[in-house]
């Protein structure tokens, strides 16, 4: 009877007490674990907050190998208890009892420890796979980045498309981690013509393509690749005219690459006669008769540029003009000190250098693209030529929405000479009403080359403010 007082006093007494002691470790233990089991798939996210991961877990596996070996300590000074002691068959019953839940504890430990061994290789491969960036939206997508590389086969394509992570591994000064170069989705459609394009040697000069470049932008390919070439220049490219003559005199025929247009200087392009490559403002090259009266005359257009900025006097600076043309706006427009961005595409004959030579900015734009302006900046957008009858409304909606995203509040729109069939005008002034600008001016009138069959339409708008 005192050997088992004794024995439930000191041994018996001290093995529940460490028994306790051991699981109260562990249930901390698995608590810790079980965070760290839960979160080791998000470890882009989670290596800021918590630090480097692999070693939080090789920290878990090294708390593991302890706890194995307390349990084995307690499991041996168990069975050395029981050597040599009578027992009490109950006591005995009781230590083995004890004796097998240690055990069972111990081989659960070490499948914790195996699995958490497994993880860490896991996560440790996957980590030498893509390193650790600050989780930019692309890097995140599965790698598809990669995919869009392999899916061309020109060298120079995969190089482009790559993600080209900054230099010292950090955030640049914009708060990207690297620099991600994008093309248009259309151009995986038109994949043989793209690596065509993209097939020249590094340093070089480029193939004379510029059209080939065009295509591909009219069919969705935009925004391109960049080359790494040199694109080839005019033979005897001259100083362009001063300012004061450069306006209104056609250009120097040498300063434009004549390749791929049908006409090849530019008294060609100002002559009236056919076959010039383009229909659209087949005038717009004579400066000296159709273009000198635009916008100045009645009967040349609809409203009058200076009636027009009477509307907003001294208000209008700055806009842009998405037309087809020869940048004769924005040389009527400076001359009421508003600074015109011409909008345009080499649609058969320069115009980007023409304008450029005139003396204004060109932007090389196709209708594909969103406006390279940040939103409510822009005093006035004018078009013209440009969206006819021809346009899709689900497109027109999306190029009006563009337009007044950049139009800033009290700017105005000038639709000049907008046609189209008369039986669809109504549905196209539906979606400029959409808008629910300030009607300024608001005319139709019908077209008398085509039968009365087709209709002009001009409007001047306001962008009414948005205090919200
Ligand atoms: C990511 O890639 C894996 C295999 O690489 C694939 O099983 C999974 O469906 C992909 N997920 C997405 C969203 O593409
Ligand atoms: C991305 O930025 C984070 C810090 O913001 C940095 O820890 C990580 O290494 C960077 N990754 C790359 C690929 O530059
Ligand atoms: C243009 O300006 C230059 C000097 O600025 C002058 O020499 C030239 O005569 C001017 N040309 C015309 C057509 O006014
Ligand atoms: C511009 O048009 C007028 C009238 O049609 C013509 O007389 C003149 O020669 C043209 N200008 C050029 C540069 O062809
Ligand atoms: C161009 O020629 C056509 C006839 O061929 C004529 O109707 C038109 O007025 C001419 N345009 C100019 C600007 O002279
Ligand atoms: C403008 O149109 C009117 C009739 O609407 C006409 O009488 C006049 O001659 C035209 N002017 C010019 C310059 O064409
Ligand atoms: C344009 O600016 C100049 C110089 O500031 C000024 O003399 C001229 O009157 C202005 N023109 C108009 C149409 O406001």
């Amino acid at each position: 009877m005192r050997n088992l007082n004794q024995f439930t006093r000191f041994g018996f007494k001290n093995g529940v007490y460490s028994f306790i002691f051991l699981l109260s470790i562990l249930a901390l233990f698995l608590s810790i674990t079980t965070l760290c089991i839960f979160y080791p798939q998000n470890p882009l996210s989670f290596t800021n907050t918590f630090g480097d991961q692999t070693t939080g877990q090789g920290g878990s596996i090294q708390l593991l190998d302890s706890i194995i070996e307390k349990l084995m300590d307690q499991m041996r000074a168990l069975e050395n208890s029981a050597i040599g002691s009578i027992e009490h068959s109950e006591l005995k019953d009781m230590r083995l009892k004890h004796t097998a839940f240690l055990a069972e504890i111990l081989g659960l430990t070490g499948s914790l420890k195996l699995s958490l061994a497994r993880e860490k290789e896991d996560i440790h491969q996957q980590q030498q796979r893509t390193p650790p960036t600050e989780t930019h939206p692309l890097s995140r997508s599965n790698g598809s980045l990669d995919e869009t590389a392999e899916f061309f086969l020109t060298e120079e394509i995969r190089k482009y498309t790559k993600i080209k992570p900054n230099r010292l591994g950090k955030k640049n000064f914009m708060g990207a981690n690297g620099t991600f170069m994008s093309i248009g989705h259309a151009c995986f459609s038109l994949k043989e013509e793209l690596e065509e394009y993209m097939d020249y040697d590094v340093g070089d000069f480029c193939k004379d393509d510029w059209k080939q470049a065009q295509r591909l932008m009219v069919l969705g390919c935009d925004p391109l690749p960049r080359r790494r070439c040199f694109a080839r220049a005019p033979k005897l490219y001259s100083k362009p005219l001063p300012i004061n003559e450069s306006i209104w005199n056609l250009p120097d025929d040498r300063n434009v690459r004549w390749s791929g247009y049908r006409c090849k200087n530019f008294a060609c392009l100002a002559a009236n006669r056919t076959g010039k490559g383009f229909f659209k403002c087949s005038d717009c090259f004579n400066l000296t008769h159709h273009e000198w009266l635009r916008w100045m005359q009645v009967n040349t257009s609809d409203f009058l540029i200076e009636k027009v900025l009477s509307i907003k006097q001294g208000e209008i600076r700055i806009g842009l003009d998405f037309s087809v043309g020869t940048g004769t706006f924005a040389a009527r427009m400076k001359e009421f000190n508003v600074t015109m961005i011409s909008a345009t595409i080499n649609l058969g004959a320069p115009f980007s250098e023409m304008i450029a030579l005139r003396g204004f900015v060109p932007l090389y734009l196709t209708i594909n693209q969103r406006l390279p302006f940040f939103d409510n900046t822009l005093d006035m957008i004018h078009s013209t030529r440009f969206l006819d009858g021809w346009i899709d409304f689900i497109l027109l909606d999306f190029i009006l929405y563009d337009w007044d995203r950049v139009l800033r509040p009290g700017g105005l729109l000038w639709i000049d000479s907008f046609f189209c069939k008369n039986k669809d005008l109504e549905d196209y002034l539906d979606a400029f009403r959409m808008l629910r600008y300030k009607k300024h001016r608001w005319v139709v009138v019908p077209k008398l080359d085509k039968d009365g069959e087709e209709v002009f339409f001009s409007a001047l708008l306001e962008k009414p403010p948005r205090p919200f």
